[in-house]
């Protein structure tokens, strides 16, 4: 009997050790719905994707991350910050994930974990209207870009050596690109394929679109590396909008405006 106890105890005291160090094992997304509130790291320059509107920073991305605190019970925090902090902030640990448009790259792979794939893009290159540039002439152009984006990398050479622009010149969004662009300061703005159809619509009058794909991109949202707890749960609420048709329509209920 005395052993019989023993044994009790012993199964009884593993039992408390196995729940810690189950604890211990499963990190963020528990931690988040602990604290009942999720933190999302974005850059919100880059309709349709984020954008400010009265203030708050709304956009597909926003409508994507609401899903994503609703799958998890929690409420949803955003902040606003310069694109080339959103991974770096997200790797310190400052901010749950970040959706901001981000590409998924090898160099961005070392720094933080991607979620699924959710939207496919490319680049662009925006000019003043009734101008036809191709990719060949970009040894010969002023490309304006936003600091830290894969049109940044395209322009100053980072896919294909061989193309490159004249000059790159960097700003804090594309949006504020396509103001020097309008006034001729620059020959073209190259960005990702939804916002340069955004900034084109909002002054077609001035700008165009060139009809040439300049890269293959995908989307997905980021984590710190090893948080795969929140990276499941993310990966789920990414899988169901995708099946229910809902990404579509946020991007078409986000265009335009
Ligand atoms: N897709 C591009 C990249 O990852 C541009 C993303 C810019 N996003 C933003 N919210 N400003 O580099």
């Amino acid at each position: 009997m005395k052993k019989f106890v023993k044994i009790m105890a012993v199964i009884a005291a593993m039992g408390v050790m196995m729940s810690f160090a189950g604890c211990a094992s499963t990190p963020t997304a528990s931690k988040v719905k602990e604290k009942g509130v999720i933190t999302m790291a974005t850059n919100a320059a880059f309709p349709p994707f984020e954008y400010l509107k009265d203030n708050k920073v709304s956009g597909v991305d926003v409508d994507v991350a609401n899903e994503i605190a609703k799958d998890l019970g929690v409420k949803l925090e955003i902040k606003d910050m310069e694109f080339d902090m959103v991974i770096p902030s997200v790797k310190a640990g400052k901010f749950d994930f970040g959706a901001a448009g981000i590409t998924i790259r090898e160099d961005r792979l070392k720094e933080v974990d991607f979620s699924v794939e959710y939207v496919k893009s490319s680049q662009y290159m925006v000019v003043q209207k009734g101008k036809s540039f191709t990719k060949d002439d970009l040894a010969n152009m002023v490309i304006g870009v936003q600091q830290g984006t894969t049109g940044d990398l395209y322009a100053s050479g980072d896919f294909d050596e061989d193309v490159k622009a004249k000059e790159v010149k960097q700003y804090k969004s594309a949006v504020e690109a396509a103001g020097d662009l309008k006034l001729g300061r620059i020959d073209a703005v190259i960005v990702d394929e939804l916002p340069a159809k955004t900034i084109v619509e909002g002054a077609a009058d001035k700008l165009e679109l060139i009809d040439e794909k300049l890269t293959e991109e995908s989307y997905a949202l980021c984590v710190k590396k090893g948080n795969k707890t929140l990276l499941d749960s993310i990966n789920k609420t990414l899988e169901r909008l995708m099946n229910e048709g809902k990404i579509d329509e946020y991007v078409i209920n986000h265009m335009g405006k």
